[in-house]
């Protein structure tokens, strides 16, 4: 794992945005897995504000996105389809039937799930798969116990990741139970991992994943056996990390250059 430690949330964001977007410059057909929630949004804005400056283009890119809601069709306003609509493909050059997100209207949701691990297979891959993580240590949809070596499929969420979205939803009732997300095989075969934290709320999670034993309690651990896993962090998710200082010596301020 590469662990860059930037000192605010902002640099870890335009640090995440700037090496997407380097990854796309690279290799302008790359297939992409995308992650959706807050610590997102300001990376999307930051990669429209690179697009809007044609420091990058993602016309000949392909996405799939890690998960989506089970129930939600793809118009409601918190579905994932939306928020990735609204955050980033309206605003740049991506053709729509470019972009992927698992069905959550299906009849079928198990084929479904099973369907959409098939076309990340025929798209020859994930070149960068973009990840946030949860509280309790989720990638995806992934929730503690989840198999590490499992693949696209339905999962309950918990009640500790449904109180998280909460705030997105009229109240709890009203906050998907169930959700299609790629499995933890699915993103340890992506060529490139690259993992968001910011804020104190995630310092625990943070340090389960880096530091802690390699378990399906905490899904994002698995990160640990992906060779190219990168991960990118503000102080305060950093800050229940032991071995911080090591990281920080390797990669003083997050710095290991990214040039666009
Ligand atoms: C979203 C996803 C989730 C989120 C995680 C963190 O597509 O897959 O794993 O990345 O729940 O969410 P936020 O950023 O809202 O704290």
């Amino acid at each position: 794992m590469k662990i860059l430690i930037h000192d605010t949330a902002e640099a870890a964001e335009k640090d995440t945005a700037r090496r997407l977007a380097q990854a796309v410059n690279k290799k302008p057909d790359s297939v992409l897995g995308l992650a959706t929630g807050g610590t997102m949004t300001r990376v999307y804005e930051e990669l429209v504000a690179l697009y809007n400056k044609k420091r990058v283009s993602f016309s000949e890119a392909t996405t799939f996105n890690l998960d989506e809601y089970i129930g939600l069709p793809a118009e409601h306003p918190c579905s994932y389809h939306t928020y990735m609509r609204e955050a980033l493909f309206k605003h740049i050059d991506i053709p729509e039937a470019a972009t992927h997100l698992p069905d959550g209207m299906a009849s079928d949701p198990d084929q479904a799930a099973a369907d959409y691990e098939a076309a990340i297979h025929a798209a020859g891959g994930i070149d960068l798969q973009l990840l946030g993580i949860g509280h309790n240590g989720h990638i995806g949809f992934n929730e503690p116990s989840s198999s590490l070596q499992s693949r696209t499929r339905v999962k309950t969420l918990t009640e500790d990741t449904r109180r998280a979205n909460q705030r997105y939803f009229a109240s709890f009732d009203e906050t998907p139970i169930y959700a299609i997300t790629m499995g933890i095989a699915t993103i340890m075969d992506a060529r490139e991992c690259l993992l968001l934290a910011t804020g104190a709320g995630k310092a625990d999670a943070v340090a389960a994943m880096i530091e802690g034993p390699m378990s399906a309690n905490c899904p994002a651990s698995a990160l640990q056996m992906h060779q190219t896993a990168t991960i990118l962090l503000d102080s305060e998710a950093a800050s229940r990390l032991a071995n911080r200082a090591y990281y920080e010596y390797v990669h003083p301020k997050g710095d290991d250059s990214v040039q666009l």
